[in-house]
């Protein structure tokens, strides 16, 4: 059996700016007593390799189930009912648990969401690495070649190399979250997915560590997924960004051109509700209302009871994805509607 790496080439890896993970019209559902929980639905997403993807939406949205779908290690309840997961043309839902292993961690990693506050308490930080590598590298290492392989994944995420022999109760929350991160590199992976890599840590730190994955990213050619609640992040770290609502992508194109013109309802709010330092002072538009209960997604748009723009077609109808340029996806029905520019308060009001 191949894996991507021996398809792809010679090299073993897919070559910057050729297409790396496809992802089209991914749809999955939780099964649960009270009914099926519409997590993700209809998802479409396209990544070359040395690129960075952010998605961003408030919490149920939905990012960690695409994430966990992309491994293939979905909760045992998920019920994946429509879509492909292409990686180097392979679709990763056609493979077998044994197929799927070669790819997981080798091909795709992921820092999961809280994992560095998993680390058994018992065991030093670096025995815990050596086990993933014992798992997952392609050749057995001596004892030797895994602390050599431990000291190369600390340098990079910038931790000394003596910390390997460290408990995780001696390291702090920023350095728990660098050590996840060599985990997730251990077997030089062509995509990493973070998810909420930064959220329990301070801003400071937080910044530290987008800094490095950038460096490590740029360094090893990687793709990188970067999955978060705070659009702040996302805009630090991404090329191109995925906006999240009810288990879709509402809004997709490029981070500065988002960022620039939002062209959906709910990421125009996410935005304008999002204080910036560097920008001009404005006062910020408050995000009412709570996302939907995804048993019971609304009819039409899912984000019309919310809307500010929202007109009895959204309720009725579900709007297309539509695409105004230059990779720009909006699926709205009302973005011409959208303000250019968020929404600002002159400074002498505030
Ligand atoms: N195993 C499960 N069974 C049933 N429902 C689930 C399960 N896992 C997640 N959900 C539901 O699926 C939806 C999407 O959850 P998910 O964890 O993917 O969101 P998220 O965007 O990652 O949120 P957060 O920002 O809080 O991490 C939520 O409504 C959540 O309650
Ligand atoms: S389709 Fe309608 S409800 Fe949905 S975001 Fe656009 S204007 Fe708002
Ligand atoms: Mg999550």
């Amino acid at each position: 059996m191949t894996t991507t790496r021996e398809k792809a080439g010679e090299t073993g890896r897919v070559k910057p700016g050729e297409s790396l993970i496809e992802v089209n019209h991914l749809t999955m559902d939780y099964k649960t007593k009270e009914g099926r929980v519409s997590a993700v639905s209809d998802v479409t997403f396209h990544l070359k390799a040395g690129d960075s993807l952010g998605l961003v939406g408030e919490s149920g949205c939905g990012k960690t189930s695409v994430a966990l779908t992309l491994l293939r290690l979905q909760a045992s309840n998920a019920e994946i009912t429509g879509g492909e997961i292409l990686l180097g043309g392979v679709n990763l839902l056609d493979l077998s648990e044994e197929e799927m292993r070669l790819h997981r961690w080798s091909d795709i990693s992921m820092v999961f969401q809280g994992a560095m506050n998993a680390w058994n308490p018992v065991y030093r930080i670096g025995e815990q690495i050596r086990e993933a590598l014992d798992l997952h590298w392609p050749v057995k290492l001596t004892h030797e070649q895994s602390r050599e392989r431990i000291a190369e994944l600390f340098e990079l995420v910038g931790l000394p190399p003596e910390a390997m022999d460290r408990y995780p109760h001696e390291f702090s929350g920023g350095m728990r979250q660098r050590a996840t991160i060599a985990m997730a590199l251990s077997c030089n992976p062509q995509l990493i997915i973070a998810d909420e890599p930064t959220t329990a840590l301070d801003v400071i730190v937080q910044d530290q560590i987008l800094k490095e994955l950038k460096k490590v990213q740029a360094e090893l050619g990687m793709s990188i997924i970067y999955i978060s609640h705070d659009i702040a992040v996302i805009a630090e770290v991404t090329d191109h960004m995925g906006v999240m609502y009810a288990g879709k992508i509402v809004e997709y194109g490029g981070t500065d051109e988002i960022f620039a013109t939002p062209r959906h309802p709910y990421a125009w709010l996410l935005l304008s509700s999002t204080p910036s330092i560097t920008g001009p002072r404005r006062k910020l538009a408050p995000l009412v209302g709570e996302p939907p209960n995804l048993m019971k997604p609304p009819s039409g748009c899912r984000f019309h009871p919310r809307c500010p723009f929202a007109t009895d077609q959204c309720a009725a109808e579900e709007p297309a994805m539509e695409d105004l340029g230059g990779g720009h996806l909006v699926a709205c029905w009302n973005h011409e509607k959208v303000p250019v520019g968020l929404s600002e308060t002159p400074k002498e009001d505030l």
